[in-house]
């Protein structure tokens, strides 16, 4: 089968997201690195994308000549992936789609609600891929709690647990340095700090895990160092459509954790454990009996689990790779192959929505409001 073409913008030398989405999309042989416009400045930016392969007429000097440069050609690439900061999703995202290309963009989609309902009309309109980074609801043993929860396997889920919060902010003599102060300034970051950075993932995770949407919430943000504008530090409650009680715990200031992501999923039959930091294992605990351990790689497991692990039992894949199951499932379905499950612009939408009405919502005192975008009411 022939390689699609890919392109990137952002994801620069040194940045921090740029090298999971290129092991991640060439991990299986589907994409091959052929255009880019990889950094700010246009120079680094065309100097590092010859330097990982890409022809010189490919390596842009930034987005825009990219985007005039691919759609004069018959090989244009099949995919653009958007990984620049936020602000720049949006007009990034839109420009590529309206001009015919399949996108995979960072989180957060847009900045705004309106912004993130444009790009939903525009991708139904185009019929182009909008999908949107939730590379954590990839991982196989992710896979495998949302087949259990479909088929049954705890039965009808009563609550969703989750975290996702470390301690890389925590420390006060650190908070006016300029690679963390713009996470909690308003004019770079948007409306909310931390929940928009991580919580939006905990939350994608348990709408992906239960197979339903979060109707409406409740916040209380605060920013625990006194100089920040922006939350660092936030406790979302919501529920869901069908009836599930959420808690959510997102934070940056928690000195101590790392990673931090893991959520707990409690059926009426049953419960299950994921950890971020432990991503090859779930503990299972049906009612009235024994934890266990089911492990990736391990027969009996669903066969989208089963799809998603290339290596042995035991032996770890990790975070690339769970990147690298967002690129298997856009390449099947760039192929006409397979929808897949990877996390779409709709996706996208409703965490802006949630980040939003957590933000309205912690203003008034933890009043509860209604969760979803105006469009989805
Ligand atoms: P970073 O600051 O480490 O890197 C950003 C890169 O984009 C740099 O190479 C920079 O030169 C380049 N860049 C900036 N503006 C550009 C432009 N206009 N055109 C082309 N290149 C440009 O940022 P990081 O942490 O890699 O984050 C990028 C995005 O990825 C953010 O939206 C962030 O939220 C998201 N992210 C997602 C993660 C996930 O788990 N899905 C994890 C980390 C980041």
């Amino acid at each position: 089968m022939t390689r699609l073409n890919w392109g990137m913008i952002g994801g620069g030398e040194g940045s921090q997201i740029g090298p999971a989405h290129r092991l991640g999309a060439q991990a299986d042989g589907n994409f091959v690195l052929a255009a880019g416009a990889l950094d700010h400045d246009a120079d680094r930016g065309r100097e590092y994308a010859q330097r990982l392969g890409v022809a010189a007429d490919r390596a842009y000097g930034d987005w825009r000549e990219m985007l005039e440069g691919e759609q004069k050609r018959d090989d244009r690439v099949d995919l653009v992936t958007v990984a620049t900061p936020n602000s720049t999703h949006f007009e990034i995202t839109k420009s590529f789609l309206e001009a015919g290309f399949n996108v995979l963009c960072e989180k957060p989609m847009t900045v705004t609600v309106e912004e993130g309902e444009e790009i939903v009309k525009i991708a139904r309109a185009t019929g182009k891929i909008c999908a949107v980074n939730y590379c954590y609801s990839a991982y196989p043993m992710v896979r495998e709690m949302r087949h259990m929860v479909a088929s049954g396997g705890i039965g009808k889920v009563r609550l969703i647990v989750a975290n996702f919060s470390h301690g890389h902010h925590g420390d006060a003599t650190d908070a006016d340095n300029p690679r963390v102060r713009w996470r909690y300034d308003p004019a770079m970051a948007g409306a909310s700090g931390q929940f928009a950075d991580c919580g939006i993932h905990a939350m994608h995770m348990a709408s992906f895990i239960a197979g339903d949407e979060v109707a409406s919430l409740s916040a209380d943000f605060a920013s625990t160092i006194a100089s920040r504008e922006l939350e660092d530090d936030a406790m979302v409650n919501f529920r869901m459509e069908g009836g599930t009680v959420g808690r959510l715990w997102t934070s940056s200031v928690a000195i101590g954790r790392q990673h931090g992501f893991d959520i707990q999923v409690f059926g009426e039959t049953g419960g299950l454990k994921w950890w971020a930091e432990q991503p090859n294992q779930v503990m299972y605990t049906p009612v009235g009996g024994r934890t266990q351990i089911m492990e990736k790689g391990e027969g009996g497991l669903s066969d989208e689990a089963s799809r998603l692990s290339r290596v042995a039992i035991a032996h770890p894949e990790g975070f690339p790779m769970a990147v690298a199951n967002i690129y298997v499932d856009l390449a099947a379905a760039i192929r006409g192959e397979a929808h897949g499950a990877y996390p779409t612009a709709e996706d996208g939408l409703r965490s802006m929505a949630a980040v939003h009405q957590s933000v309205a919502s912690a203003k008034q005192g933890g009043a509860w409001v209604d969760a979803r975008p105006p469009m989805f009411r």
